[in-house]
């Protein structure tokens, strides 16, 4: 049977935090962790677009202020949660922009890669202790079938580049980033021991906010005609992230995405990556630049003596072998 909001687990006693949660697949999300019992942290840009959204979505919810677009942002939602939970078990780094109208954040990165990654690295550095001891918690990050589009390579200018706004390539690049972040993070996360999985999920085409930005002209065919043919609602894009964060047989390190139609749409299930974002060096080369650019500094404190014994892992079903 086709993996649906039928099989999130029971999350009572859990708390959940999904970014970008006001609107589009982070509602989705939001909205289904909720019923499903889980307490939903909604980590949004405007706070008044958080709780309306948290008025919608019912269950036991609270909003936390995030720009991901500002540093200073990020630090005081990291110390405003850590404030109000001693644990998190599900982090869901959800939100993102395309096009933006913003050439650079706050912090002078190129936005795409500011919001999308730079945003996302720091926010689950500050949170990592929440975690780490908590069994069964999970960072998703939600990448896409763009990442495809990365090309270029990551690099302290590029990544203040003023060019990027409307080019596919930054936002490529930026889902890029997302996924080897997920992927170096398990490694990471991995070696330490840690009770936290890393996954990684892409939702397919859906006709949400994302795609209001200012797009290049050869775009705007995808955007149009594209879009109203491939797309799916938003609740059924959000799958491949609810199911990399609550199916008990997606593995650390798993990638999720749609299955039909060049993984537009359906339901979730192992997605394809690029070969660029399975270089190993590469990730961790992105990992240097993006700590020494937000200045978030991982703590890993090993959680027992041992490393785990480095197994292959199926991507869905976890056998090591
Ligand atoms: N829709 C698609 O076809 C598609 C395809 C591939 C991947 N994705 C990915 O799916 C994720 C969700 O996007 P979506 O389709 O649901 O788009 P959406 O409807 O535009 O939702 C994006 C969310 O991110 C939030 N956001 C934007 N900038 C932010 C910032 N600086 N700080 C904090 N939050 C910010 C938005 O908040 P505001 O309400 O304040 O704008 C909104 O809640 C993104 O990571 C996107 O890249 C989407």
């Amino acid at each position: 049977m086709a993996w649906s909001t039928a099989h999130v687990p029971d999350q009572s006693g859990r708390t959940a935090l999904v970014t970008g949660a006001s609107g589009g697949i982070g509602l989705e999300t939001a909205r289904v962790l909720a019923a499903r019992g889980a307490h939903v942290v909604l980590a949004c840009r405007s706070v008044e677009r958080a709780r309306a959204a948290a008025a919608r979505i019912g269950g036991s919810t609270e909003a936390v202020p995030l720009d991901l677009a500002s540093l200073d942002s990020v630090r005081d939602a990291a110390a405003e949660v850590r404030g109000r939970h001693d644990r998190l078990d599900l982090l869901i780094n959800n939100a993102g922009v395309m096009f933006p109208p913003d050439a650079r954040t706050e912090d002078g990165f190129e936005t795409h890669f500011g919001v999308n990654h730079l945003g996302h690295f720091a926010l689950t550095g500050l949170l990592l202790d929440l975690m780490t001891r908590v069994p069964g918690s999970r960072v998703v990050t939600v990448a896409s079938l763009a990442h495809r589009a990365g090309f270029g390579g990551f690099g302290a200018e590029r990544a203040r580049s003023a060019t990027g706004r409307r080019s596919v390539a930054a936002y490529g690049r930026s889902k890029l980033a997302n996924l080897m972040f997920a992927r170096e993070l398990q490694r990471r996360f991995a070696a330490a021991g840690a009770a936290t999985l890393s996954l990684a999920a892409h939702p397919g085409l859906s006709a949400t906010g994302l795609w209001h930005g200012d797009p290049p002209a050869l775009l705007r065919p995808v955007a149009g005609a594209g879009l109203r043919l491939l797309a799916q609602p938003a609740d059924r894009a959000a799958l491949p992230s609810l199911r990399a964060a609550t199916d008990p047989r997606a593995a650390g390190g798993a990638y999720l995405g749609p299955r039909n139609r060049f993984e537009s749409r359906g339901a979730p299930g192992p997605a394809r990556s690029s070969r660029a974002s399975g270089d190993a060096a590469a990730q961790a080369r992105l990992w240097d630049l993006s700590e020494e650019l937000t200045g978030v500094r991982y703590a890993f404190t090993p959680e027992r003596a041992e490393d785990p014994p480095a197994a292959a892992v199926c991507p869905v079903t976890g056998a090591r072998g």
